[in-house]
């Protein structure tokens, strides 16, 4: 089969042969591949710089943002048949059994460290024509959602950040058993990508004014898509983040979707009374920058504040953002569809991973729908 992969060893990124998968357990599925997303995780790992190929493979096979159809079910499967389609998830359980976590299906908690991911870390991803996965690790799509259904990994970013948020804030009563618990709240987005539009939409259908606070000045595509959906895009390079605090007024909750420090720490010092800043970008290896750690900590302290960072998503997450992605289609069928801003055939692997970073959500088309 074609595959995109890494050889990390020779540095080198590029189309390879890889061998069709078998099923080899009753609860295997396999799966044809019909989309997979390109993020910035995959263009680190070009860089070298992140992944990890499995231990017998001199290469790991890319994608961990896909959507497929079933074409093959073992005898133990229950819920799936040929013809459903399906959005794997990333994270795979380590084999401790001291680890609670793994045991309990939340790896995304693992505390070894000996999980897998998908086309991330030891285990090959979907960037190629089939693949076989446990029917546990699989979640079923509606057909209708089937257009935007590779947006589904990149939200559950938002869905998980999104369930934290409501459990750390449950330390204040009066929010609790609120229907639209963002109401009368206000959210900061950082970054205009597709984290951070998607974590915009989700925000705003929890009933926050939402703000993204995104560097590219204005006008700008992605200024318009946000503005769009009814949130207010400000540029941080027309807009310092000072002004920026008095437009806003009081800050409940961050977003980070930037995974770059220096806006990021700028911004925590504007995060009001009893806020949550929830990290969800992952910085690539600089060098140090100064900030203002007493401020920051004495802000912390007198205002009650949370920071969280957040990786990976369990299964209830990834439940959320495909009900989420019913709403967003329903609410925002232009805006969501433009959330993908470009389809290509496997062979624009290259410009995509290793070019200049252009638009929202780059999809490469593997296969196409039965
Ligand atoms: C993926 C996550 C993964 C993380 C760290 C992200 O790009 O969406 O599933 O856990 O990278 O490897």
């Amino acid at each position: 089969m074609k595959a995109v992969g890494v050889f990390p060893g020779r540095k080198e990124v590029g189309l390879l042969a890889h061998a069709a998968p078998e099923r080899t357990a009753p609860d295997h599925v396999k799966i044809r591949t019909i989309e997979v997303g390109v993020c910035g995780t995959d263009r680190e790992i070009c860089t070298f710089d992140y992944g990890t190929p499995p231990e017998d493979s001199e290469y790991l096979v890319l994608g961990h943002e896909a959507v497929g159809e079933v074409v093959e079910i073992g005898p133990a499967v229950k819920g799936l048949k040929p013809g459903d389609l399906v959005v794997p998830s990333v994270r795979r359980p380590c084999i401790h059994s001291n680890c609670t976590p793994c045991r309990a299906d939340r790896q995304d908690f693992c505390f070894t460290g000996d999980f897998t991911e998908r086309g991330i870390k030891m285990t090959h991803g979907f960037m190629t024509e089939l693949f076989v996965e446990e029917e546990r690790h699989l979640n079923i799509i509606p057909k209708e959602l089937k257009d935007v259904a590779v947006l589904v990994e990149p939200l559950t970013v938002a869905e998980k950040a999104l369930a934290q948020i409501w459990q750390v804030q449950g330390r204040l009563p009066w929010m609790n058993g609120s229907p639209e618990p963002g109401h009368g709240r206000t959210a900061v987005v950082l970054g205009a990508g597709p984290i951070g539009i998607l974590g915009a939409m989700a925000l705003i259908v929890n009933g926050f004014k939402t703000y993204v606070y995104s560097r590219s000045a204005e006008p700008n595509p992605k200024a318009d898509l946000v503005n769009s959906i009814g949130a207010k895009y400000v540029s941080a390079q027309q807009v310092p983040v000072k002004e920026f605090a008095k437009t806003v007024g009081h800050v409940d909750l961050v977003y980070e979707a930037l995974g770059v420090a220096d806006i990021t720490f700028d911004v925590l010092k504007i995060l009001g009374l009893n806020g949550v800043f929830v990290f969800t970008g992952i910085p690539r290896h600089k060098p140090a920058i100064p900030v203002e750690a007493d401020n920051l900590m004495r802000d912390m302290v007198l205002k009650n504040q949370i920071i969280v960072g957040t990786v990976n998503a369990d299964r209830p997450a990834f439940e959320s953002a495909i009900r989420d992605l019913g709403v967003f289609k329903k609410r925002w069928p232009k805006a969501i569809a433009s959330v993908i801003s470009g389809r290509f055939p496997i062979d624009a692997y290259r410009e995509l991973l290793l070019g200049k970073a252009t638009g929202i959500k780059n999809v490469i088309t593997i296969g196409s729908y039965s």
